[in-house]
């Protein structure tokens, strides 16, 4: 399928849930407004790949990503590792609450697919 469509409303604060989409597992994280604030006071020269966290979440309560280490392609762990987002038990590569590369061999923050809020409660992506 090209697009999938997700209802919020079934994804609790602070859960990230895991789809499948175009074969790869994508990521839905609810954020909680500690990891809100934490993301976006990050000193952007602490990154490996600087990126904002408001670039990275149009809402910043919804987290979208591709559950692809840009290592080499493990699927990471959610709310785990050093920097409360993800792990990937691969090589030990650490994620924060952004999908940003915190630590480890990965090179870049984890993907963000292309997605459109469509109202309140139901998101598209793809
Ligand atoms: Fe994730 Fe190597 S594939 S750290």
């Amino acid at each position: 399928l090209a697009k999938i469509e997700v209802k919020l409303n079934d994804i609790p604060e602070g859960k990230n849930v895991t789809f499948k989409w175009r074969g790869k597992p994508l990521f839905i994280r609810h954020r909680t407004a500690a990891e809100i604030d934490a993301e976006s006071n990050v000193d952007l020269s602490s990154l490996r790949d600087p990126q904002l966290d408001s670039d990275r979440a149009q809402r910043p309560e919804w987290l979208v990503l591709l559950g692809v280490c840009t290592h080499l392609g493990c699927v990471p762990i959610a709310n785990s590792g050093d920097f409360g987002g993800y792990y990937c038990p691969c090589h030990g590569s650490h994620y924060d609450a952004s999908g940003r590369i915190r630590k480890g061999p990965a090179p870049l923050n984890l993907e963000i697919p292309i997605h459109t809020f469509v109202d309140e409660n139901t998101l598209v992506v793809g």
